[in-house]
């Protein structure tokens, strides 16, 4: 029964491994493409049909890139697609989102001080608000709106700005920002899935079929891409940002949510514009600084959401087991005495100002709550606490391995 605590750790490893991986492959080539994109100029001689060329240097060669706008007069008999990247990096992501988020829902989606919710409950919200959110996305590009390039953009940063406060009413701060990130991230996938990659098909399959292929399909396309560009660097501030609960376990967390998304823009514009060789525009600099100092600013702002004046000494239904456990005692007095020097609301270490990754032991509820991850940090493992500190013993280890492993085997 315990082993499984393991198998659940390594398998959340794992993936964690796999997305970071298919998320480089998909990004780095997503900027590749943004930046080539930007820098393809005219030049003399170029074939029919192509729009501009640029020369590149790497790995021991030159590299002659041009692009045909529409499609090229005739198509070779290969060509190579982008779209596995998106795709895999989507799905190991909901995986994650699944092992971590759904598998300890009442540790992680949960704050019952937001929203007293079951677990199904907080799962289904979850589900339906990334599934949602891209059928409101895509009804915005396809409406009267969606001519506007720039007014679209207004509209969907609101509307992103919606969700930030919508999460942070529903789920912890840590979810909250993780599913922000999802939300963003499923957007930008679906653009490659639904629209980029199928409108490929149609010019391609018009071509085979002999036919003039509209131009329409190819606008629409660098119109999505435009998009995803502008959204990656923030969804990967919010995917990072679960180990800082500064950034998201803060009062206006969903503020700063809102700021990041702007940051988004003012970085990649300035690399949007050094690629097209117009100059390099230091205020976009200067205002990612401000935006970031504003942010900082804001994280300290005390927290009021997770209700710090009335302590919560209820233990959820799920944790009762390692509360009733007779190891329990001990347990606790081996986490008071080895833990809470600086998992506590306000850490007495020195340096320390917030509990590290908001874990906290001060009560029973938080203690048994996190009685899988006490496990696994400080007894299977010796991760905890860091440069063991506060010297604890092999025997106290001992004492919580005991705990988890006799609770969770329901004995
Ligand atoms: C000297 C301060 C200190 C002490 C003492 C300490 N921790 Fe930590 N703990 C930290 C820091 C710092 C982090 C964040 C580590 C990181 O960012 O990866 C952390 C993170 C954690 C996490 C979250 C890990 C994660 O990646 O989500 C758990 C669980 C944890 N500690 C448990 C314990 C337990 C159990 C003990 C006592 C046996 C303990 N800690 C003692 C400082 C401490």
């Amino acid at each position: 029964m315990y082993e499984l605590g393991i198998v659940w750790e390594w398998l959340g490893f794992a993936m964690r491994w796999f997305h970071v991986i298919t998320a480089i492959a998909w990004i780095g080539s997503s900027f590749y493409f943004v930046a080539l994109d930007h820098g393809l100029r005219k030049a003399p001689g170029l074939p029919e049909g192509v729009y501009g060329e640029e020369w590149q240097v790497h790995g021991g060669g030159f590299y002659r890139m041009q692009k045909y706008l529409v499609a090229p007069p005739e198509l070779p008999e290969h060509l190579t697609w982008f779209k596995w990247e998106s795709y895999m990096t989507w799905l190991s992501g909901f995986c994650m989102l699944a092992i971590v988020y759904y598998g300890s829902a009442d540790l992680f989606l949960i704050d019952r001080h937001v929203l007293d919710l079951e677990n199904w409950q907080a799962i289904l919200i979850s589900i339906a608000s990334l599934s949602v959110g891209w059928l409101i996305y895509d009804t915005l590009c396809k409406s009267p709106i969606g001519k506007n390039t720039w007014g679209l953009m207004a509209v969907l940063y609101m509307a992103l700005v919606v969700m930030a406060w919508g999460y942070t009413q529903i789920f912890t701060g840590r979810a909250a920002f993780l599913h922000l990130g999802a939300f963003t991230a499923t957007i930008m996938s679906a653009n490659v899935f639904f629209i980029i990659i199928p409108n490929q098909k149609i010019t391609v399959a018009d071509m085979i079929a002999g036919r003039t292929p509209d131009p329409k399909f190819g606008i629409i396309a660098k119109q999505r891409s435009l998009h995803n560009n502008y959204l990656t660097l923030p969804v990967l501030f919010f995917m990072l940002s679960n180990h800082y609960p500064l950034a998201f376990g803060t009062k206006y967390n969903w503020i700063i949510a809102a700021l990041v998304f702007l940051m988004g823009v003012t970085i990649r514009h300035w690399f949007n514009t050094v690629h097209a060789r117009k100059g390099k525009p230091l205020w976009t600099w200067m205002a990612t600084a401000v935006l970031f100092i504003l942010i900082m600013w804001l994280s300290t702002v005390p927290k009021m959401l997770s209700g710090e004046e009335e302590q919560d000494v209820s233990i959820a239904p799920a944790f009762q087991k390692f509360a009733q456990n007779a190891h329990f005692d001990s347990a606790r007095e081996v986490v008071q005495v080895r833990c809470s020097m600086c998992h506590t609301a306000e850490p007495v270490y020195d340096g320390l100002a917030r509990a590290p990754k908001d874990v906290m032991f001060d009560t029973d509820g938080e203690i048994v709550a996190h009685a899988r991850e006490i496990y696994l940090q400080a007894a299977r493992s010796h991760a905890m606490p860091p440069g063991n500190v506060s010297e604890i013993t092999p025997e106290e280890r001992a004492i919580l391995k005991g705990w988890y492993e006799s609770a969770s085997a329901g004995s």
